[in-house]
């Protein structure tokens, strides 16, 4: 009896010694994000699935413990999010920049304090001597081994939208007047991704010899109600002349196209409407006519791709500065087939 007592007791104090042992060799990384803005539709997806995604790769000896802020649109109250991560001594920061042009002064505060920095979404810009933006990567990220950019190249969601138009048996023109009568409801003008979505929509069909005409361009903030406001005054002031609705985001589109149904147009029929992001909500319209098409901003895709250059991070290793994730073309047959 006094032997299987001293071995219990034995036993019991491996037991200890081993939960002990296991709660010290438990790792947890401080992870410090800030998105441009929570009301965003695609940053909201883009967001949950970071943190699903870091509470994944957690084992019984690896954890993540997050901390997401809400840059609302402001730079100011976001500079102060950082200065606060480094404060609170985050072992990595995810960023998505309200401001683009504040990314040189942003870096530097994290690089200064130490800290990896993974950029996403809104891509910096390089500038030529004039002070303009080029096609180049940007320094800030490129002088620096432990920052990157994570995202997708805009130019081909915009390419992609004007495809999905010259694929059109009328190439668009709904009339027959020989050109491509359309409107274009951009987002942030100063995110990269509203320029090039609207410039490169357009040139996808000059290049291929269309001849278009714009008959409006406003800005809508990539904001569902303002996407609803344009549209519907856009159709209001140009009638039966628009052929097209280019929306550089889902969001847009979404109230595009229930100014087209509120100004009794048929989307397929008498007019055609295309978004960015393959929004749940947007897919739907696709399915069921209401929406010409969309391109998928990969989400999941860019998401996972940051996380785990930002786990690369914390393990000390080697990145690049720049990780590309492609935009998928997004019509009805597409919707149907992969939604
Ligand atoms: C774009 C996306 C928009 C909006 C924007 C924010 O990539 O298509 O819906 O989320 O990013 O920067």
């Amino acid at each position: 009896m006094k032997k299987i007592l001293a071995m219990a007791l034995a036993l019991c104090m491996v037991f200890t010694l081993c939960a002990v042992a296991s709660a010290d060799d438990v790792k947890t990384y401080k992870v410090g994000v800030s998105i441009y803005q929570f009301t965003d539709n695609f940053m909201t997806l883009y967001r949950n699935e970071i943190e699903n995604y870091f509470k994944s790769l957690e084992t019984d000896t690896v954890k993540y413990e997050i901390t997401m802020a809400d840059g609302k649109n402001d730079m100011a109250e976001q500079t102060n999010q950082v200065q606060n991560f480094i404060t609170q001594g985050m072992d990595v920061i995810i960023l998505n920049l309200v401001q683009t042009s504040s990314a040189d002064a942003v870096i530097d505060m994290v690089v200064d304090a130490g800290i990896p920095l993974v950029l996403i979404n809104r891509e910096p810009l390089a500038y030529d001597a004039d002070g303009n933006t080029i096609d180049e990567a940007y320094e800030g990220i490129l002088n620096n081994p432990t920052v990157c950019y994570v995202g997708a190249d805009a130019r081909q969601s915009g390419t992609f939208q004007g495809q999905m138009v010259l694929a059109l048996d009328n190439k668009g023109d709904l009339n027959g007047d020989g050109k491509v009568s359309y409107i274009m409801i951009e987002g942030d003008p100063e995110n990269i991704d509203a320029q090039y979505r609207t410039e490169f929509s357009v040139k996808a069909l000059t290049d291929a010899g269309v001849e278009v005409e714009e008959l409006f361009d406003q800005v809508g903030n990539w904001d569902q109600t303002k996407g609803q406001e344009l549209c519907a005054s856009a159709l209001t002031q140009f009638g039966d002349k628009v052929e097209v609705v280019f929306c550089n985001n889902d969001a847009m589109a979404l109230g595009a196209a229930t100014a087209i149904t509120a100004a009794g147009r048929t989307v397929g029929e008498d007019i055609y409407l295309y978004g960015v992001d393959a929004l749940e909500e947007a897919v739907q319209l696709i399915k069921e006519g209401e929406m010409s098409g969309t391109v998928l901003n990969d989400a999941v895709g860019q998401s996972h791709a940051a996380v785990d250059v930002a786990v690369q991070l914390l393990n000390g290793e080697e990145i690049q500065n720049y990780y590309w994730v492609d935009y998928v073309m997004v019509d009805k047959a597409y919707a149907e087939a992969n939604y």
